[in-house]
């Protein structure tokens, strides 16, 4: 007779022994000693963030104002991220027009909540929201990012290995649960980037798609979709942008994400199919939040738009695709796409993004097409940002 195999049984075979290798994939990637850091920057790279010279840098550097950078090879003037931020403080207190350096909030700006959405998985919701979250910060925002998906890449991609580091919970599930739910803080993380905070996600935030049905069940006066704006509220003061990186689902908790929201991005993929599901998408998305709004929920944005992903400019059928979508929803296309390229990739297999990396890893004209294509898309975001606090 046929031997059957006892699914849960093997499956469980498979997930400890994978669990295994992973662990020491890890180990290999990053000691354990050795928690995930941020490289230095060149006066050159620090320059161009702060639009400055780098003379200007050298100048001051040479008068002893600010921080001293290290000196690398070659006598290249190397700057810490911590740096960064010092050297925008000094430079803001003189500068002409207030926000020229610290571009963050001011008296009477509000928080901005920037939900990145899709429910089509690989349509580069964590890429998207990972390469924006650090390039506020790099920027001089105070950002704060959320993992809101499940499988938790967005953690991962900030050293937090979802099935190894928060075995006791940690996540935002912990501060939305409908029993004991703890303060926001108690699970906000520091990164190894300087002005980056994150609430780490994983198998746990399932838990909160499980309960709310049941919650809404038994008592209805406690509404699911004010869970996350009500525990943004506890930490509002400390910082200018919060960047949700939504599950590939509507569930509650991009139901929740998107009440707290002021701003959504929906990351599009420029092919038939994806656009096809982008288009059941948005008609669901429409349709659960006109039930939130009946229900009292906040649905007044700043801002929506769209950006393509992972774009093949050589591609015809996705030009045609973006034309499409240009032509239905006009200035709600961002006007630069994410470029398809191996640099982005690449660079997520050692769990990086093109901000973290060393360049001199990459081919040069790879590298400069890849941080280019970022920094005009985020480029974008940020002038949306400032335009919201009416700049
Ligand atoms: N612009 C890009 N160029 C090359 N690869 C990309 C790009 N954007 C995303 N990817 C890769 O595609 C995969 C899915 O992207 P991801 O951002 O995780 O999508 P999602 O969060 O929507 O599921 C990842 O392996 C990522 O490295
Ligand atoms: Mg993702």
């Amino acid at each position: 007779m046929k031997q059957q195999t006892r699914i849960d049984r093997l499956v469980g075979e498979h997930a400890s022994k994978l669990s295994e290798r992973l662990l020491a994939h890890r180990a290999q990637l990053f000691p354990p000693d050795a928690s995930k850091q941020l490289r230095r920057f060149t006066s050159g790279e620090v320059a161009e963030l702060l639009g400055v010279k780098d003379a200007y840098l050298r100048k001051l550097s040479l008068e002893g104002r600010g921080p001293q950078p290290e000196t690398g090879a070659g006598g290249r003037r190397l700057y810490t991220p911590e740096d960064i931020v010092a050297l925008r403080h000094l430079l803001e207190s003189g500068a002409k027009t207030p926000g020229t350096y610290l571009p963050g909030r001011r008296e009477g700006d509000h928080l901005q909540v920037i939900t990145v959405i899709n429910f089509k998985g690989g349509s580069g919701k964590t890429t998207t929201a990972a390469h924006l979250a650090q390039k506020c910060a790099l920027d001089g925002y105070r950002v704060l990012a959320i993992d809101l998906d499940p499988q938790a890449s967005l953690s991962a991609l900030h050293g937090f290995q979802p099935e190894f580091d928060l075995l006791d919970g940690g996540t935002l599930y912990d501060a939305i649960r409908y029993e004991d739910p703890v303060p926001l803080r108690d699970v906000i993380r520091k990164t190894y980037f300087t002005n980056l905070d994150l609430i780490p996600g994983n198998l746990d935030l399932m838990e909160f798609e499980h309960e709310t049905p049941r919650m809404l069940v038994a008592r209805s006066g406690n509404l699911f979709f004010t869970r996350i704006s009500e525990k943004l509220a506890e930490v509002e003061a400390e910082y200018d942008l919060v960047i949700v990186d939504c599950p590939p689902q509507l569930g509650f908790l991009t139901m929740s994400a998107l009440s707290a929201a002021t701003a959504v991005l929906v990351t599009v993929h420029p092919q038939m199919l994806d656009v096809m599901s982008m288009c059941q998408f948005l008609l669901m998305t429409s349709n659960l939040l006109g039930v939130v709004a009946d229900a009292g929920g906040n649905m007044e944005y700043d801002w929506l738009r769209y950006v393509i992903t992972r774009y093949e400019p050589g591609d015809g059928p996705q030009n045609q695709m973006v034309s499409f979508m240009r032509s239905l929803f006009g200035e709600h296309v961002l006007n630069h796409p994410v470029l398809k390229s191996t640099a982005i990739s690449d660079a997520g297999i050692t769990k990086q993004t093109l901000y973290e990396v060393e360049k001199s890893a990459f081919t040069r004209s790879t590298y400069d097409r890849a941080i280019e294509s970022l920094n005009a898309v985020n480029g974008e975001i940020e002038a949306l940002i400032q335009s919201a606090w009416g700049r």
